[in-house]
């Protein structure tokens, strides 16, 4: 084997992000193609998935702490078999796990998941038949429990979990009502996700436009991002209103954790805030993927990618993520 390929890209840890993260954080390198032991796999990494909870960890906020510097940076992969160890998968199979930000991972077998491609592309494994999915699901099959004619407030409408809520409360008859940070996500949360109304947080009436849009209030709210918007949305609760506290996007890069939203209509409300950590559902992953994947098949259920090309496109990925650029999930294509 020649020097060329005893090697692969990967995008390192170079310094811990101070706030928003910054192309600099990150770095290029060359590194030794890894060895599986045993029971170990080799994979090709074919689609990379970038995640709002990376922001969290390299931040230390997160249940898994923050990388060593120089380390590559961690997240979810899709890949083929290269090479098994373990004896349970067969070379060319498609899996994912935690590659890692490289163009090849080595990873324990019992860390992964085959992916099924007979479902759908094999891209949704991280995104709509992934944790987003399974995200979306538990929090509307478990916690918001949506009635036909009810009114569902989702923020990051256009996102990869906010996009499968409002389609599965959609389905369940409920008016959708999306929170978006742009005219463009709004317009494709109502055309693409088929939400009632779309409002953009970032327009100066942004309160007004929101109690429009939810003329009856709100018997559900599914939140992503907490602070302004959060508080926003508690204001609409109607009696006995279910909430699901899953994601803090507003404060993910910010130093100072911000002071805490008005709590108290929702004790006039005797609403539910009901926290979602998506790994507490993973023996629902099968239910909930054939459940997915047969609206998918059935065109109940779309989803939208917004794919970078070639690892080295990662960090720029992430950071637009970070910043709401990203239309769908976001993921990497080597
Ligand atoms: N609880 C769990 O177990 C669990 C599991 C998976 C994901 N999550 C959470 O779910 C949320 C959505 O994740 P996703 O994978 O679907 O990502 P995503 O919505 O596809 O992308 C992230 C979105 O966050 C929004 N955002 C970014 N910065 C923001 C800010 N400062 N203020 C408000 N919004 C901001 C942007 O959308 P807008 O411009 O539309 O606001 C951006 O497009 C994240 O908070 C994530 O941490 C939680």
């Amino acid at each position: 084997m020649d020097g060329l390929h005893e090697t692969m890209q990967a995008v390192c840890l170079r310094r811990v992000p101070q706030g928003m993260p910054q192309a600099q954080d990150f770095e290029l390198r060359q590194l030794p193609l890894p060895t599986p032991g045993d029971s170990q796999l080799r994979i090709q990494v074919q689609w990379l998935s970038l995640d709002p909870f990376l922001r969290a960890q390299l931040g230390g906020r997160y249940a898994v702490p923050c990388p060593p510097l120089g380390s590559i940076v961690p997240g979810y992969g899709i890949g083929t078999v290269l090479e098994d160890r373990s004896g349970r998968f067969a070379v060319g199979e498609v899996v994912s796990g935690l590659t890692g930000w490289a163009e090849q991972a080595v990873l324990d077998a019992g860390t992964v998941s085959r992916v099924d491609a007979t479902l759908a592309p094999i891209s949704t494994a991280v995104g709509v038949l992934g944790i987003p999915g399974l995200t979306a699901w538990a929090g509307v099959r478990r916690i918001l429990e949506p009635k036909p004619g009810q009114t569902l407030l989702v923020s990051t409408a256009a996102g990869a979990v906010g996009s499968v809520v409002g389609q599965l409360c959609g389905a369940a008859g409920c008016r959708v009502v999306g929170i978006s940070g742009s005219a463009e996500k709004c317009a494709i949360a109502t055309a693409e996700f088929g939400f009632d109304a779309c409002v953009n947080y970032r327009d100066a009436d942004f309160l007004q436009s929101l109690r429009a849009a939810c003329p009856d209030g709100i018997d559900g709210y599914f939140d992503n991002v907490g602070g302004a918007v959060l508080e926003a949305a508690l204001s609409l609760l109607n009696l006995h209103a279910r909430v699901v506290l899953c994601g803090l996007s507003d404060q993910y890069n910010r130093a100072e954790r911000p002071a805490g939203p008005n709590l108290g209509p929702v004790i006039g409300a005797r609403a539910r805030l009901e926290g979602l950590v998506v790994y507490d559902h993973l023996a629902d992953f099968d239910l909930c993927r054939r459940e997915l994947a047969a609206m998918i098949a059935d065109g109940t259920l779309r989803y939208r990618e917004h794919i970078h090309d070639g690892l080295a496109s990662a960090p720029a990925g992430f950071i637009g993520l970070l910043n709401g650029d990203n239309l769908g999930k976001a993921l990497v294509r080597l």
